[in-house]
């Protein structure tokens, strides 16, 4: 079967031919992959600046955001059939005992660093066109996702951001008051800065929880990612025409910052606008540049007194992924076109090099792979 592989000691990435996987085990589960999308972190492995061929091998095959069609199954097997749409999760636990989170099946939250990621840590991915793995990490959609499911992925960075969100604001009597037809964020305010994949998705779920959702990104208007803003309700405001200040002083308070940009310094200008209670999000995992100024004493003063809070996340769980699946329907339900129009282009394997190491273009591009 073909699949896409990087050799970074030889910084190559090729179309490799390799064996079909078999069942190895009762519980394993066999994918013929549909489809899979290509992400910043693909780019970066492509780039030979992240990414860990599996123990013992010079290559690794790439890919993490996917579907796949299930087409056998160990005898075991009980959450999934034959013919059934499935979104594969990333992250394997790592083995040791000590490893609450792990041991938990919670290894997005592994302690010990030792976790494998499928397509990204020591564990072949799903840029293949075919795969196996246990049912434990398989997630079945609805057959009528096909279009859309290879944005699950993607959407479980907001999903699990928002998850911990509603925990953390716990802490305070932050509840909006009920009214019919709102969901429970609709008296908040939130910001998404970027307006990537990460970035729109993230902006559909904040939207969808009723936030009064700004994003604030490079481009200037009007350009397809802010006509999906619009078409969702979000206000899109270009850094070529308002800078962070004035952003900043339209919103009002902020209740919440999304960040998914992996810019560290707008990041980091931005956490000075944080309002009251405020939460930041910080999703993006930026590249190691120079060292910036920041202003340490008014961050830790507002942190102090306003009661703020600021966290990193990664990676998704079960429990999230199948939030995202659910998400993903209603998105498609409430706004076809803009979630459509998320992806804009599917490629076939021959097109892998220009979509990972060419100029990244549009917003959500795809390789078929069967
Ligand atoms: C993937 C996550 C992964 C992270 C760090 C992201 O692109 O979506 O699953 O944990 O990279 O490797």
């Amino acid at each position: 079967m073909k699949a896409i592989a990087v050799t970074p000691a030889a910084k190559q990435i090729n179309v490799i031919n390799q064996a079909e996987p078999n069942l190895s085990s009762p519980t394993d589960v066999k994918l013929r992959m549909i489809e899979a999308g290509v992400c910043g972190t693909d780019r970066e492995i492509c780039a030979f600046e992240y990414g860990t061929p599996p123990v013992g091998m010079e290559h690794l095959v790439i890919g993490h955001e996917s579907l796949g069609e299930v087409v056998e199954i160990g005898a075991k097997v009980t959450r999934v059939k034959v013919g059934d749409l499935v979104v594969p999760m990333v992250r394997r636990p790592c083995p040791h005992d000590h490893c609450t989170a792990c041991r938990s099946s919670r290894q997005d939250f592994c302690f010990t660093g030792d976790f494998t990621e499928r397509g990204i840590k020591e564990q072949h991915g799903f840029m293949a066109q075919f795969i196996v793995d246990d049912e434990k990490y398989m997630n079945p959609v609805p057959a009528d996702m096909r279009d859309v499911a290879v944005l699950v992925e993607p959407l479980t960075i907001a999903e699990k951001g928002l998850a911990q969100v509603w925990n953390i604001q716990q802490r305070l009597p932050w509840g909006c008051p009920i009214v019919p037809g709102r969901a429970q964020a609709h008296c908040h305010k939130a910001v998404v800065l970027g307006a990537g994949p990460v970035g729109l998705l993230g902006a559909m779920a904040l939207v969808n929880a009723d936030f009064d959702t700004y994003v604030y990104a490079r481009e200037p208007a009007p350009n397809p990612k802010a006509a999906v803003l619009e078409l969702i309700g979000a206000k899109y405001l270009s850094a070529q025409t308002h800078s962070l200040e004035a952003f900043a002083a339209d919103v009002g308070n902020i209740d919440l910052v999304y960040e998914a940009t992996g810019a560290s310094r707008l990041a980091f200008d931005m956490i000075q606008h944080l309002g009251i209670n405020g939460i930041f999000i910080f999703t993006g995992v930026p590249g190691r540049k120079a060292p910036v100024q920041v202003d340490t004493d008014l961050m830790m003063r507002n942190l102090v007194l306003k009661n703020q809070v600021v966290f990193g996340t990664v990676n998704a769980g079960r429990e999230t992924f199948e939030a995202s699946i659910r998400d993903l329907q209603i998105f498609k339900n409430s706004w076809p076109q803009a979630v459509k129009s998320l992806i804009t282009g599917r490629f076939p394997v021959e097109a892998h090099r220009d979509l990972l190491v060419g100029k990244s273009a549009g917003i959500k591009n795809v390789i078929q792979l069967n």
